[in-house]
């Protein structure tokens, strides 16, 4: 028999969505967290406007619903999308419990209430955050309860090469009992055992060559889930922020649309607006429509990037609120109380992603999936700002209960996982073949399927992802696994199933925008695009 570690459940990621369910299943059952890398390497610690939520008098559950269907153009399940919504208020509350200490302001009574800051696509003030670092201030205080929890086990630098299938190792039903870990401090491969294990691994925007992601964004959870044999879909609406920084020693900076709720104006480089020209809502239009508005008007007139300005604002106002921008640019030499700032779109969020229930559950027995890596079917074609930390929060809760409920009729699988077999493998002695590929790929994926798409170009591309995956494909069988290789033979599922999608969908929506069918069909009612491997 192996020696292996084992646990009642096992979660891949400790974003926001892993980190939180963590903390939620800890009281009951013993739970250890995966990071590839440090405890913050995910995005979450990088969130910047904040977690949209119902807590003005003058907002409503109703309000919050129509803008976000409004967003995902025609592609949200309402059900989905309410029952998030309404969980709002709680999951602040919990946040606040677990000792986030959200920027709050004067109300006319005199008391201290929460601020709200306004982002694009919303209808009202609705976002709560930290000043404009707030998923700092999340991901700080969520680990130091992690930490603190005795039935939590934390490991950084552990990075899942693969989950294992009970099916492929003889049993008559598809069914998780665990995974492959690298853990990259030493080099070695282990198996870990759990009852059940819950993807909550992020994005894949780190597919495409400029993004606002951290470096770990390579779509792991979607690739695995995949191999496993679980459905995915919508990932042809990956989306692009309007405003990252263009700098060159800057450029996965995001600039929060919360700027833009302050009344921030994207200009030329003759100091003219455009927005208004393409939407009625103007700079606060939903990020689809202003990052291909970006996109067009640089392409026109042959620019390099456009302009974002807030120096109608004081001095004293945007450093109280946007602190972290502010120094930032600063460093650069651009004080943004004076000067406006160059920006450009980047990939940013993963609207798509492995397909779960209204609890969180995959196809595959045992499997969940919560936050970025999942599509719940809340964001549709195009995520609203802010929806996704709340996403996190709100399934976390819901893949608890739903964990804690399976697991008190669970029993322990009686299979044995194997070991790591690295009898047929030596080390690589051409890691020049994992770099090259991976910044083909991601330059291409920009140059191919990023904001405006063409049949022609979306061919090429998987012309080309099919050559660099037989490449890869036959690395991996010779040489023992790298970090840079693992990701790379995930990005390259991840890259065939966003083309995949975008071919399947013969119109424009949310964030798909194809020259060849440039309208929205309105002849038949909105489909997702479903893969099944
Ligand atoms: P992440 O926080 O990305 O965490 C993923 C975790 O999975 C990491 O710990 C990583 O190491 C681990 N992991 C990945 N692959 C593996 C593997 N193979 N093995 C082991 N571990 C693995 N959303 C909002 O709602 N409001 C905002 O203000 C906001 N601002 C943003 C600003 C920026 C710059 C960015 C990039 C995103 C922003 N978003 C915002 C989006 C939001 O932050 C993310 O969608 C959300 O934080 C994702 O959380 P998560 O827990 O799903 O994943
Ligand atoms: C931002 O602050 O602009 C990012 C918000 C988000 O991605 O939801």
């Amino acid at each position: 028999m192996n020696k292996y570690e084992s646990y009642d459940v096992l979660i891949i990621g400790c974003g926001g969505a892993g980190l939180s369910l963590a903390l939620k299943l800890a009281d009951h059952v013993s739970v250890v967290v995966l990071s590839k890398v440090s405890l913050v390497s995910g995005s979450t610690y990088y969130a910047q406007g904040g977690i949209s939520a119902v807590l003005d008098q003058s907002d409503s559950v109703e309000s919050h619903v129509k803008d976000t269907l409004n967003a995902g153009a025609g592609l949200c399940d309402e059900e989905i999308v309410r029952l998030t919504v309404e969980a709002g208020r709680k999951s602040i509350e919990w946040l606040c419990k677990q000792g986030v200490a959200f920027t709050q302001e004067m109300s006319q009574t005199g008391e201290q209430k929460l601020h709200l800051n306004r982002e694009g696509g919303h209808s009202h003030r609705r976002v709560v955050h930290v000043t404009d670092a707030t998923g700092k201030a999340i991901s700080v205080s969520l680990i130091e309860r992690a930490q603190e929890h005795p039935n939590i086990t934390l490991l950084e630098h552990h990075n899942v090469i693969d989950l294992i299938n009970a099916k492929k190792l003889g049993a008559s039903e598809a069914e998780i009992l665990g995974a492959y870990v690298l853990n990259t401090e030493i080099q070695q491969v282990q198996p870990i055992a759990a009852k059940c294990v819950v993807l909550a691994t992020g994005g894949a925007s780190k597919v495409y060559l400029y993004s606002s992601n951290p470096h770990i964004s390579t779509g792991d959870g979607i690739a695995l889930a995949w191999r496993a044999g679980c459905s995915v879909r919508n990932m042809e609406f990956m989306q692009f922020h309007p405003t990252c920084l263009y700098h060159p020693n800057g450029r996965s900076f995001l600039i929060s649309e919360a700027l833009r709720g302050e009344g921030g104006k994207l200009i030329l480089p003759n100091g003219k607006t455009f927005m208004h020209n393409y939407d009625a809502r103007g700079d606060l239009a939903p990020r689809d429509i202003v990052a291909r508005a970006i996109d067009n008007e640089m392409k026109t007139n042959g620019i390099d990037c456009v302009y974002l300005d807030v120096s109608h604002k004081t001095s004293e106002f945007i450093q109280q609120h946007f602190p972290t921008i502010y120094q930032q640019c600063l460093s650069l030499n651009i004080d943004i109380t004076q000067q406006a700032i160059p920006v450009v779109p980047a990939a940013h969020y993963t609207c798509g992603g492995v397909v779960t229930d209204s609890y969180a559950r995959t196809d595959i027995a045992r499997l969940y999936a919560i936050g970025e890596v999942a599509s719940t079917g809340l964001h549709g074609a195009n995520r609203m700002a802010s929806n996704s930390l709340l996403e996190c929060l709100v399934f976390a809760e819901r893949a608890s209960q739903a964990i804690l409920a399976e697991l008190k009729t669970l029993s322990t699988p009686n299979l044995q996982l194997p070991a790591w077999d690295e009898s047929q493998v030596i080390d690589s002695d051409e890691e020049v073949v994992v770099s090259h590929n991976w910044d083909e790929l991601r330059r291409f994926m920009w140059d191919y399927v990023g904001i405006v798409r063409t049949n022609k170009r979306l061919s090429r591309a998987l012309r080309r992802i099919e050559l660099l995956k037989d490449e890869i494909n036959e690395y991996y069988g010779h040489f023992r696994v790298t970090s840079d290789l693992l990701e790379l033979r995930n990005l390259l599922i991840v890259a065939e199933l966003i083309v995949r999608c975008a071919q399947q969908r013969k119109e424009s929506r949310g964030l798909h925008y194809t020259q060849d069918f440039p309208k929205l069909d309105e002849s038949q009612a909105p489909q997702d695009s479903l893969l099944k491997p």
